[in-house]
């Protein structure tokens, strides 16, 4: 079967996601490679990345055009960054990740694409990287009871008017004792005074008590 383009960038062969690879011949995190059309394809996996599981559940608004600037919070090892930086091919991913121990593959990874600039910062201390340009989008996956404040004072420091906010909102980090959906709207209302909320799509079946918020500012 034929890679169909669902967004620029991102290719579907009946319910399998791909992005190009830049850096043919190596994979990330053992996803399959394919070779198709002259190109190599990446499988992106959304049990492994909540912006594929996104996708999955028929996203609607997605902001990662070629030449976007990204400043992407809690990129971990760069299992989600590296499908980034496979589609912002003229673009730039600002990547920040606090854990030392996932930072080391992150700056592997950063070795192989030359669009990724892994920064070890904590995201509620942007001083640290306030040399970093306006972008285009704000990716928020820290997984932290007050992520949804890291993101708006990130957004408030580095986001262009017009651009976009994209936070995974992991309920069970914010509040145990509350139902998922609650948190999710509970999380929006802080949101809705200073952004225009674009949509907010559950990640079940891929993630359990996740949802991704996405906001223009
Ligand atoms: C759920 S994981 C991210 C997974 C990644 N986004 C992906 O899809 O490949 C959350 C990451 O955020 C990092 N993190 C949590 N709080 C942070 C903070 N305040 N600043 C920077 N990184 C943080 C954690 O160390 C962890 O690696």
């Amino acid at each position: 079967m034929t890679m169909k383009e669902v967004f620029p960038g991102v290719f579907k062969v009946g319910k399998k996601l791909y992005t190009v690879n830049m850096a043919p011949g190596k994979k990330v995190y053992g996803e399959k490679l394919v070779r198709q059309q002259g190109k190599e394809f990446r499988e992106w996996t959304p049990e492994r990345s909540k912006l594929a599981a996104a996708i999955s559940n028929n996203l609607r608004h997605f902001p990662f055009v070629k030449d976007a600037k990204i400043l992407y919070l809690g990129a971990s090892t760069g299992t989600t960054v590296s499908h980034v930086s496979d589609i912002c091919t003229e673009g730039i991913v600002y990547a920040i990740e606090f854990s030392e121990r996932v930072f080391h593959s992150l700056l592997e990874l950063a070795k192989t694409r030359k669009n990724i600039v892994p920064l070890m910062a904590d995201a509620r201390k942007f001083e640290r990287y306030q040399w970093v340009e306006e972008v285009d989008v704000i990716f928020v996956d820290v997984a932290q009871p007050d992520e949804t404040y890291i993101a708006m004072r990130n957004a408030a420091e580095f986001l262009k008017k017009g651009g976009i906010l994209m936070i995974s909102i992991k309920s069970q980090s914010i509040d145990v004792t509350k139902k998922s959906r609650h948190v999710y709207e509970q999380e929006k209302q802080k949101l809705e005074k200073d952004y225009e909320i674009l949509e907010l799509i559950d990640l079940e079946p891929f993630e359990k008590n996740h949802a991704l918020l996405t906001a223009k500012n």
